[in-house]
């Protein structure tokens, strides 16, 4: 146990390479290429963690609740599968509700190691799950987990390594890059390691496109969140009024494609430019990949993985899958 009143104490280790100065650089590039481009990396300042959450609470947005229910459902089959004696390494922190059903399942697990580019959200979730979990080392690593990065080293040797990605964050990157974050996994997973992993499941375009375009306009709030970001702390003078959100599911790719669409003719200033829009020009800000079981198998076993267990809803909405080292082609990443 905790003694009473004792002070909270987390050594931070900040990747200065991933945080500073990275944001101006690439909206730089991304707003002076053709077709324009964000990084959605960049949505999850505190205003936008918050309009997140608030997402995840819309009837529309089916992918938290389902992830969450497959959680709760199938929590100790999964640990059995897990083993005891883990170090759970997640990539982002989020709220952390996934997290602390995770570690409640897990049997004995070691420590607890997030991967979190914002250091506010990864010191709210580091309190709020050490007071729940007093045996298990809180280990925050503020980097941004597209990266390889040295795991830190906990008190009680762990048995095994288990990287846990839920959310179909996966799903926001573009193949080569979910390709190269499963080869980062593998590596960082070790010879007994894991990767727990969530995914979004193709289905009726009807029922995708309705999560991103919510009728409570809350997706729209938080994807022009992104504009109010880059006039808050780039200086940028975006008019919100003048440009829509715009979420449709391209069936070819598998993907909801959002874009941010301008309203008029415009110019924008960001730092030392001046930006143009022509009326109606888009500007990609996310993708979210939707893939199919087989898909996703294929995809891992080209970074090395093999899909050993699969979890899923009784709709077939969603599932965690549970990868592990395979027989295909070693990883060289
Ligand atoms: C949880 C980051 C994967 O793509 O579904 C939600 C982000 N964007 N609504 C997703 C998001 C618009 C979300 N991720």
């Amino acid at each position: 146990m905790k003694p009473p009143g004792r002070p909270l104490h987390f050594e931070y280790r900040t990747d200065a390479d991933t945080n500073g100065g990275g944001m101006a650089a690439d909206v730089r590039r991304g707003l002076q290429s053709d077709p324009k481009r964000l990084p959605s990396k960049y949505f999850y300042d505190a205003r936008g963690s918050d309009l997140f959450e608030q997402i995840c609470a819309q009837p529309e947005y089916y992918l938290t609740r389902v992830e969450l229910g497959i959680l709760r459902r199938h929590g100790p089959d999964l640990a059995r599968a897990i083993g005891e004696r883990a170090m759970l390494v997640e990539y982002g922190s989020g709220s952390g509700v996934k997290t602390r059903l995770l570690l409640e399942a897990l049997i004995d697990p070691v420590a607890y190691v997030p991967v979190e580019i914002s250091a506010s959200a990864l010191k709210q979730s580091v309190e709020q799950l050490a007071a729940r979990f007093d045996q298990v080392q809180m280990l925050p690593l503020c980097a941004d987990f597209n990266t390889r990065v040295a795991l830190p080293t906990p008190r009680r040797e762990p048995r095994s390594v288990l990287i846990f990605f839920p959310g179909s964050t996966l799903g926001n990157f573009e193949q080569t890059e979910a390709l190269q974050l499963l080869r980062v996994m593998h590596d960082e997973m070790g010879a007994q390691g894991a990767a727990l992993i969530g995914i979004d499941l193709k289905k009726d375009p009807a029922v995708l496109e309705a999560a991103y375009n919510d009728a409570a306009g809350v997706t729209a709030a938080f994807t022009l969140n992104l504009l109010g970001r880059l006039n808050r702390e780039l200086g940028a003078d975006f008019d919100l009024s003048q440009f829509v959100h715009r979420a449709r599911y391209n069936a070819q790719a598998g993907r909801i494609e959002t874009h941010i669409v301008s309203r008029v003719d415009q110019q924008v200033r960001l730092q030392q430019a001046r930006i143009e829009f022509a009326t109606c020009e888009k500007m990609l800000v996310e993708y979210s990949c939707k893939y199919s079981l087989p898909e996703f198998d294929a995809m891992a076993s080209r970074a090395g993985l093999q899909v050993t267990r699969t979890w899923t809803d009784d709709d077939q909405r969603f599932a965690l899958l549970l990868l592990r080292r395979g027989a295909g082609p070693a990883s060289t990443a």
